[in-house]
């Protein structure tokens, strides 16, 4: 007997008049050769004369964007993440958490009625303990994986906030109580009958400290540079971490939040996972005192995190109600 299956929203021979972008965001630059020139900087020693604190630094000055590799995280931890991922995404039918996570089917996101060809799925997770029973619980080892995953990101992402601490030359622990893994924002962006026509991701700054994505062996993420889109090329095990606009607040300039966006393309599946490694809500956003000095005047305004994300960003907008959801809760 035939099986009887929901055919998807992607199952589509053309691209829906409602997911059309128009030209204005420009060609997709989907045959143009990847580009290589992100940095890609091993942690696991300073390979000769390569000092990963300097490449990290320079990357960040210079792209906003680099990968790390030998970052000592477990394959099968990410792995894990990925299979449990994609797992939740293929279900057929998923709700959204009231207080929680959110799960957004492509035709549920839309700019001037525009839809991104992708489905996403969002949940605060800091601190894990007191949040992990805002996630899904179908898949039923996703808290356990998810978990796990976290875990590892926190370490990793407090390394390289430390290794951009000692580079900048603030005094080390700079972030350390700052800092917190909040939100966990995976997407799926599914085969696309024409790419040139859709998009997965808008061009955006990440309203965090940095982000940490692991995106497998799939491409399409595009980053900003010197006025052109370039692609970020997939390395296995590696993880993308950029800058986001309060890094770049308290360096007062010197490491740059850089635009980016993911395009489509007609094979692969693309799964991600973002995690935005973002200040507490209460924190002031200001230059570091030690880099404001009479040549190089403080550029930005001091703003609690919360307030900035407020008014600019609705990413941001659920992740302060997300942390006041949960302090109420306790
Ligand atoms: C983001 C982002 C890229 C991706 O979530 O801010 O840029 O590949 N994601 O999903
Ligand atoms: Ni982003």
């Amino acid at each position: 007997m035939k099986e009887l299956k929901d055919s998807k929203w992607f199952d589509v021979e053309f691209v829906p008049k409602d997911y059309v972008f128009s030209k204005e965001y420009g060609p997709r630059n989907l045959d143009s050769p990847v580009c290589d020139s992100i940095p890609v900087i091993d942690l696991s020693k300073a390979n000769g004369h390569i000092d990963p604190v300097e490449a990290i630094l320079s990357a960040s000055q210079e792209f906003g964007f680099f990968q790390v590799i030998n970052h000592g995280i477990p394959e099968n931890k990410v792995s894990d993440a990925m299979s449990v991922l994609k797992e939740f995404f293929d279900m057929p039918s998923k709700e959204t958490h009231t207080k929680g996570w959110i799960y957004t089917n492509s035709t549920d996101y839309a700019k001037d009625g525009v839809h991104l060809w992708r489905e996403n799925l969002k949940h605060p997770c800091h601190p894990i303990e007191d949040c992990i029973h805002l996630w899904p619980e179908n898949p039923t080892r996703y808290q356990e994986v998810i978990s796990a995953y976290l875990v590892e990101i926190q370490k990793l992402s407090l390394r390289i906030l430390e290794m951009i601490c000692e580079g900048l030359g603030l005094k080390g622990g700079y972030f350390e109580d700052m800092s917190e893994v909040q939100l966990l924002s995976s997407n799926i962006y599914p085969p696309c009958p024409d790419p040139n026509l859709t998009l997965g991701i808008l061009p955006h700054q990440d309203p965090s400290l940095i982000t940490v994505l692991y995106q497998g062996d799939s491409t399409g993420l595009q980053v900003m540079k010197d006025g052109q889109w370039v692609n970020v090329g997939a390395i296995p095990n590696a993880f993308v971490v950029n800058i986001g606009n309060q890094l770049e607040i308290i360096s007062n300039g010197r490491l740059k939040s850089i635009k980016h966006r993911v395009v489509n393309n007609t094979r692969d599946t693309r799964l991600s996972i973002a995690t935005f490694v973002n200040p507490s809500p209460d924190c002031i956003i200001e230059p570091a005192k030690v880099l404001v000095n009479e040549m190089e005047p403080s550029r930005y305004t001091p703003k609690q995190y919360k307030e900035y994300v407020q008014y600019n960003n609705a990413f941001g907008d659920y992740t302060v109600a997300i942390q006041n959801a949960l302090r109420s809760e306790n």
